[in-house]
């Protein structure tokens, strides 16, 4: 459980979603599953994100259910000494009310007698749907339960709607304790950045065997020594060309002077995650053709950062993204003016996503990639559709989400220039991605992740210190 956050936060989010079920509408919700790594070994144990958000709970095993007339109801573990000495402190039944704020709590094992008469004589059903393996069964079994009531006056609810679109959209604003929260995540990974870009430079200088593995340790080292759970994502420490793999992990690869490394990495607090990237010299010294690739991802994301602002639309800061790195492939070379033409021509046919194949962010919160419509909701005007140069599909493309105050995501563009035909060869195995969080506010937006410096030059003095 969160101590920090008041169980009466969780109550507020509760009696909002309330109002949104319907007077008739009940709303049910299971934590996330527990997942066997192998034989008696269980992986970590991570709550469901939008059960989290409801109850501040972090215990397996457990459901909530909300009423539309304001009420909750939780399932969880019973106190069991035995089970307690091995896998921990249960909260019991008993001890819910007083500390989650719900209105009832029993044991999970009494959930499936229990649940057909919750639902009993409601009209609407709402779950996450395509979510939870076997959730729908489940709640179909528990209706079967109702529908043989019926001759005794018992009316079965007609409709289902799926919860994740009420979570979501609630998700998507973070309210001034979820800021506070992104902001400590945010300053802890910061730290464990400029942490391991130190140690790296150190280590390579004393000509010590580095290795992938040793700088995900100091990631890891400031992470768990801040407090923080676990990391928000598998991190990416990648050295050399492993920085043109997307999802590299963290491995064994050497680390050596003259190239560049690539950290993907944010840690977990109570919840939330942080998602930042910086690329820096092993030994602390770009070269020239590194930096000059740095200095135009880094350009790039400054003008996504401008394009970051309330009334914007989501695909904004890619747009502006997209607009610098194709001048600057024509400028260096990259791409040969010759064949690729003009700005408009590389936008156009998309020829830039040979160096640069991902979109420049996505929403951050509970979840890494986090949850919240992309589109903007509400907005009818009608869907454009074009044909993709590279892939040939047709897209349709709905108008994007507007940013408003509250909202959170990541601004990360990056260039990976693997070797090919006509590619000058100083840039070949160059891979770089800067990547920062940002609040949106009422004047544009903050960006959280900035502890961990981000300028060339700044980066190469934090390496000489
Ligand atoms: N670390 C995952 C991402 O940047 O999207
Ligand atoms: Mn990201
Ligand atoms: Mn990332």
């Amino acid at each position: 459980m969160n101590t920090n956050v008041p169980a009466s936060l969780y109550a507020q989010r509760r009696a909002r979603l309330a109002r949104q079920l319907g007077p008739n509408g009940i709303a049910v919700l299971p934590t996330a599953p527990e997942q066997q790594r192998n034989r008696d070994s269980d992986f970590l144990f991570r709550h469901d994100s939008y059960f989290y958000y409801l109850t501040g709970f972090t215990e397996p095993n457990a459901w909530l259910v909300v009423a539309g007339d304001g009420s909750s109801t939780l399932f969880c573990q019973p106190k069991d000494m035995e089970r307690e000495i091995w896998d921990g402190l249960r909260l019991g039944a008993e001890a819910a009310p007083a500390a989650l704020g719900v209105d009832a709590a029993h044991s999970i094992a009494d959930l499936d007698a229990r649940l057909p008469r919750l639902l009993e004589n409601r009209d609407t059903v709402w779950f996450p749907f395509a979510t939870h393996d076997g959730l729908e069964q489940r709640v179909a079994g528990w209706l079967g339960k109702v529908r043989a009531r019926v001759r005794y006056g018992a009316l079965c609810p007609g409709q289902q709607h799926d919860l994740c679109a009420l979570l979501d959209e609630m998700r998507l604003f973070k309210d001034d304790k979820e800021q506070d929260l992104m902001r400590r995540a945010a300053a802890i990974s910061a730290r464990a950045h400029v942490r391991t870009m130190q140690a790296c430079a150190r280590m390579v200088r004393e000509g010590k065997d580095v290795r992938e593995h040793h700088l995900d340790a100091e990631l890891m080292h400031e992470f768990r020594a801040a407090g923080s759970q676990y990391p928000a994502y598998a991190s990416i420490v990648a050295s050399g060309p492993n920085a043109c793999v997307l999802h590299y992990r963290a491995d064994a690869a050497p680390v050596r002077a003259g190239e560049l490394v690539l950290i993907d990495a944010g840690c977990e607090l109570d919840g939330y995650a942080s998602d930042i990237t910086r690329t820096f010299p092993a030994n602390g010294k770009f070269t020239g053709p590194q930096r000059e690739l740095y200095d135009l991802v880094l350009a790039s994301q400054s003008a996504a950062v401008a394009a970051t602002k309330p009334g914007a639309r989501f695909t904004d800061p890619h747009e502006a993204v997209v607009k610098v790195l194709a001048q600057g492939m024509l400028d260096t070379g990259l791409l040969d003016r010759n064949k690729a033409g003009t700005l408009d021509d590389v936008i156009e046919t998309r020829a830039y996503f040979q160096f640069y194949m991902h979109r420049t962010g996505h929403w951050l919160g509970m979840d890494v990639h986090d949850c919240g419509s992309y589109v903007e909701p509400g907005d009818t005007s009608a869907p454009s559709e074009r044909k993709d140069p590279l892939s040939n599909e047709t897209i349709t493309n709905r108008p994007s989400r507007i940013l408003r105050p509250g909202m959170v995501l990541t601004i990360e563009p990056g260039i990976y220039v693997r070797p090919a035909e006509g590619v000058p060869e100083r840039y070949h195995n160059i891979g770089i991605r800067i990547e920062d969080d940002a609040i949106v506010n009422d004047g544009g937006c903050e960006l959280i992740t900035r502890g961990v410096p981000v300028e060339g030059g700044e980066i190469e003095a934090l390496m000489r210190g």
